[in-house]
């Protein structure tokens, strides 16, 4: 038998004359956890809500396993848990009621007491929400998605907004969702989070899929080697010609080149420099990241 996965076939969504998903064909792995990157406005919140089965798509299919979401969505959503917006809860509800609440809305469910130690909330259990903070309140929307023990949990943009230790604390709850052998998806558009979390990437764009794989493979697929950076100042410009550089842009007071050589560049950039006696001021090397690799895709960068 071939192993559960999720499947996005052909899927298109348009809001009037803005095609918001177009023509998507995905596939997710059960058991991982996969991540879907992109701009504001590529279509990564629509591309989920289609998936989870709260919005139809105008063309195409979605498939968990043999479940058609598409034709049963009421199924589907009794088998995802879907991270709430924070602001779709009532502020006067206690932390215990809130998930009591959600509670009472499924057959299949995980114990309120159980949620609430899972996701760290035992002393904020009797506090309205409308006190927590907002990494609290992103725990006690994780709380809600766990609430009908799901097979797929879908997050989107799950730390927006969070300090580092709130979002290294969600980072852990995440992979721990993982280690229980859940599936999930969720969208991101900070890097970090992406290349530390999911296994594989769908690299999204004006709801279209640019590229897809581990985020291993889509550096090295689009981003070979390095980037060399130097001082604007220093005149470095691509009449110069430089070794094995494949793509050179300015940035603020620094040049960035991108190689596919390291030692190549540098030493053609050292031998120019001397020829032409100038200083090499501000030199920096650095791995290729994958904000470099949605550049090389998208000539845009992921933070607007
Ligand atoms: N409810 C809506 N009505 C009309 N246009 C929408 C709606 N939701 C999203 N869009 C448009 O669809 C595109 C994709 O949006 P969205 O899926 O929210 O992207 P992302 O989550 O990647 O920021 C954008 O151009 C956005 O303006
Ligand atoms: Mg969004």
């Amino acid at each position: 038998m071939q192993e559960k996965a999720l499947r996005l076939e052909n899927v298109t969504k348009r809001y009037g004359s803005v095609t918001a998903v177009d023509n998507l064909t995905l596939t997710v792995p059960s058991g991982i956890v996969f991540g879907l990157l992109g701009p504001n406005g590529a279509g990564k919140t629509t591309t989920l809500e289609v998936v989870e089965g709260l919005r139809r798509p105008d063309e195409g299919l979605v498939w968990w396993g043999d479940l058609d979401v598409t034709r049963h969505p009421d199924l589907a959503r009794s088998r995802f848990g879907v991270q709430l917006q924070t602001s779709a809860f009532f502020e006067l509800l206690t932390v215990r009621e809130t998930l009591e609440l959600f509670h009472s809305f499924y057959r299949r469910r995980l114990p309120v007491p159980e949620l609430v130690s899972r996701l760290g909330l035992e002393e904020k259990q009797n506090a309205r929400v409308d006190g927590l903070s907002g990494g609290q309140r992103q725990r006690l929307a994780l709380a809600v998605a766990l609430v009908n023990d799901p097979e797929v949990v879908f997050l989107d943009e799950p730390s927006a907004g969070l300090d580092p230790q709130a979002r290294h604390n969600l980072w852990e709850i995440i992979l721990g969702l993982k280690a229980e052998g859940r599936t999930v998806v969720l969208t991101t558009h900070y890097m970090d989070e992406a290349e530390f979390l999911a296994d594989r990437l769908a690299i999204i764009d004006r709801g279209r899929v640019l590229d897809e794989g581990t985020p291993r493979e889509l550096i090295q697929r689009h981003m070979p080697v390095a980037v060399v950076e130097v001082s604007r100042s220093v005149g470095v410009n691509s009449s110069v010609g430089l070794p094995a550089v494949r793509r050179m842009e300015e940035r603020d007071e620094v040049t960035m080149l991108v190689s596919d050589r390291l030692e190549d560049t540098l030493v053609g950039l050292v031998n120019w420099a001397q020829c032409e006696g100038r200083t090499i001021a501000g030199l920096t090397t650095r791995n290729a990241t994958l904000e470099d690799v949605f550049l090389e895709l998208t000539g845009r960068s992921l933070r607007e």
